[in-house]
């Protein structure tokens, strides 16, 4: 059946559930306050690249079935379900910022015509905010809404896949049956529905995410206690993964975790147990992990080149992760600014991401080719695993390099794959080389 629904935010998750909503048959309005990207969503362009999003907007657009505006009370008008999917960024101390949510609940108070509506909040938000939002709603006169929370489980770069494909559904609600309004919405997807309450809904989304992070931050850990008693982690993890209590997923060791998502809700989650008295040890533990990863990084490069000063470090990937083009929080763009902080020059890559870096990262010079961004180069650090890096002509690009440092940050190569193209590959065992302080020592 055929639902009329609006969406309060055209972001990331926003554009992903209003263009998949309105393929399972649904009549869906977007509706966001930049008029920028509302002028360029009218006209089918998007503003950010996910994999056949393009596709599904271009033709419920001309389909009739999707619709772009700057305006609350045209977009929301007399439709039943509305969600809230505006963002919720991470404040200094780590909590989530809730403007955009609170801003988002009282511009729909405002707007909504229809007797009874049902508000579907997607945000990602600290438990209790499901109560907040209701509150807000409530005060705003003498209709009444219903507050549903139904957090999001898509990836970056496959969420159009996600959303037909789901592994659950969640949805927490005081009111049942709004609960089950909303689980018809998503009938002929066929996934599994937990209803719960809201804050057992909210606190899901972010003990999924933090689980996924710990067991990055684990295999990580693991990966150097491999690497210091001569254990190859990725067999490791392989034969850990067989065990189907443990599962094959999230156990690659390398760089950690990067995103828009698991480190920002890794801090949430720490913060808000910690303002509640709790001592969130393992989750803190977790975040250390992940940063001491990169910069790590720079550890090995001086124990093998020396000095930093000077030197030339080729970044063989930029974006988060393979697939797109974000940057946010990537682990290479820390790499990046302790390598210029050091006085080394960064040569970067990435078949997507080399614009978006640019912007955090000026100082790096940028390059289309990965061989034309490791020429003259000390060492290439590969930090994401985009399919074009896991098919490289190794030796091509050993041979256009200064010294043949290689550091594989996302565990893509054999070591002795590297080897045989004539790479160094340095880990902790290995005898500290100073290759450049050599050379500078040879020169009269
Ligand atoms: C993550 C979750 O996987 C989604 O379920 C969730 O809906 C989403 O956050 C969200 O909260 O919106 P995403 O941020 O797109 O999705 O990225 P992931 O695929 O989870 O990867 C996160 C990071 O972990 C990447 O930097 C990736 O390189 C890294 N990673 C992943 C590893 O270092 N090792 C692994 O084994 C797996």
């Amino acid at each position: 059946m055929t639902e009329r629904i609006a969406i309060v935010g055209a972001g990331h998750v926003g554009l992903v559930y209003a263009a998949c909503l309105a393929e399972i048959g649904h009549d869906v309005a977007c509706v966001d306050i930049d008029t920028d990207r509302i002028r360029m969503l009218q006209h089918a362009r998007l503003p950010i690249y996910e994999s056949g999003l393009d596709e599904l907007v271009r033709r419920h657009l001309d389909g009739g079935r999707l619709s772009f505006t700057t305006d609350y009370a045209r977009g929301i008008s007399d439709r039943e379900f509305i969600f809230i999917a505006v963002s919720t960024p991470s404040t200094a101390d780590g909590a989530a910022d809730l403007r955009a949510v609170r801003t988002a609940a009282r511009s729909i108070a405002a707007a909504s015509q229809h007797p009874c509506p049902i508000i579907i909040n997607k945000s990602t938000v600290p438990v209790g905010t499901g109560d907040s939002v209701d509150h807000i709603l409530a005060e705003s006169g003498d209709r009444s809404f219903r507050v549903v929370s139904n957090p999001e489980f898509l990836r970056e770069g496959t969420a159009v896949h996600d959303f037909f494909h789901p592994d659950r559904i969640v949805l927490g609600s005081r009111d049942e049956t709004a609960a089950c309004r909303v689980a018809e919405l998503y009938a002929s997807l066929e996934a599994p529905v937990l209803i719960s309450d809201v804050k057992t809904a909210e606190m899901i989304k972010y003990a999924s995410n933090a689980f996924l992070a710990t067991k990055i931050s684990f295999i990580n850990e693991i990966a150097q206690i491999c690497e210091a008693v001569g254990a190859d982690a990725a067999q490791v993890a392989h034969g850990m993964g067989l065990d189907p209590r443990v599962g094959p997923h999230f156990l690659q060791h390398g760089l950690g975790f990067g995103g828009s998502c698991l480190p920002k809700d890794v801090r949430a989650l720490a913060f808000m147990g910690s303002v509640f008295g709790t001592h969130p040890q393992l989750l803190n533990a977790v975040m250390q992990i992940n940063a001491d990863q990169r910069r790590r990084v720079l550890h090995t490069l001086r124990r093998s080149l020396g000095s930093l000063e000077g030197a030339r470090v080729c970044i063989l990937g930029l974006a988060f992760k393979p697939n797109t083009d974000d940057v946010r929080d990537a682990p290479s763009a820390d790499i990046i600014h302790l390598l210029i902080n050091e006085g080394a020059s960064v040569h970067a890559c990435d078949p997507q991401a080399n614009a978006m870096m640019a912007r955090l990262c000026p100082d790096a010079q940028y390059f289309a080719s990965p061989y034309d961004a490791a020429r003259d180069c000390d060492a290439v650090v590969l930090a994401t695993e985009w399919d074009e890096f896991c098919r490289l002509d190794l030796r091509a690009l050993r041979a256009s390099m200064r010294a043949p440092l290689f550091i594989d940050g996302r565990s893509v190569f054999p070591r002795g794959e590297l080897e045989r193209a004539g790479f160094i590959v340095p880990d902790a065992r290995s005898t500290p080389l100073f290759l450049r302080d050599h050379v500078m020592e040879a020169v009269p």
